[in-house]
């Protein structure tokens, strides 16, 4: 799971180990991982920290090594992180709406106002809604591929 440390990612690799998948968090935030993997831990799941930048092939690929000489496999991976080796992800499975992360307090003041004016009214997605649906994508049978799911608030407009 790339993007572990936080929102989505982290919501995603909690509701994952909840369902019995052992996990290996990456993202850059070594502290941020390794406190969800220890939570996992105590919950009884199986979770390992990777550091990584996955701008980073070398980094990418480290994290695949060492997932499978953890786990033996790597049955699938969840790219959560927003930037792939060859740019931005375009076609990903899910599409969300507005989810309350911390992604939107990287925006520069004037985008952060103009969010918060948009959304004074609308409820927005939790990170964990967005999870329910990655987990839901992932546990179908082999046969089975979910190529696009588009989530929003029930307020959201267009
Ligand atoms: N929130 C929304 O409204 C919304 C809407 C549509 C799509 N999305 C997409 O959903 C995904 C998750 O976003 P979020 O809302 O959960 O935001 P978030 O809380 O800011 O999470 C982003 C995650 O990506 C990691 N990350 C960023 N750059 C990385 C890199 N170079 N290498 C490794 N990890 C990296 C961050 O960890 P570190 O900083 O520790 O590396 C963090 O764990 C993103 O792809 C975002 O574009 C979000």
């Amino acid at each position: 799971m790339t993007g572990a440390s936080s929102g989505i990612g982290a919501a995603t690799a909690r509701a994952l180990a909840a369902q019995g998948a052992a996990v290996a968090l990456a993202a850059r935030r070594l502290d941020r991982l390794e406190d969800l993997a220890g939570e996992i831990r105590e919950s009884g799941g199986a979770a390992l920290a990777i550091e990584a930048d996955v701008t980073e092939f070398s980094a990418a690929e480290a994290v695949v090594q060492r997932t499978i000489a953890e786990y033996g496999t790597l049955d699938i991976l969840v790219n959560n992180a927003g930037v792939l080796l060859l740019g931005p992800i375009l076609d990903a499975p899910v599409e969300p709406g507005a989810v309350a992360t911390e992604l939107s307090s990287q925006n520069r003041l004037e985008i952060l106002e103009s969010i918060k004016q948009r959304f004074v009214d609308v409820e927005r997605l939790q990170a964990v809604d967005i999870a329910d649906a990655i987990v839901y994508i992932v546990t179908r049978p082999r046969h089975v591929a979910i190529n696009e799911i588009l989530i929003r608030s029930t307020e959201q407009e267009q």
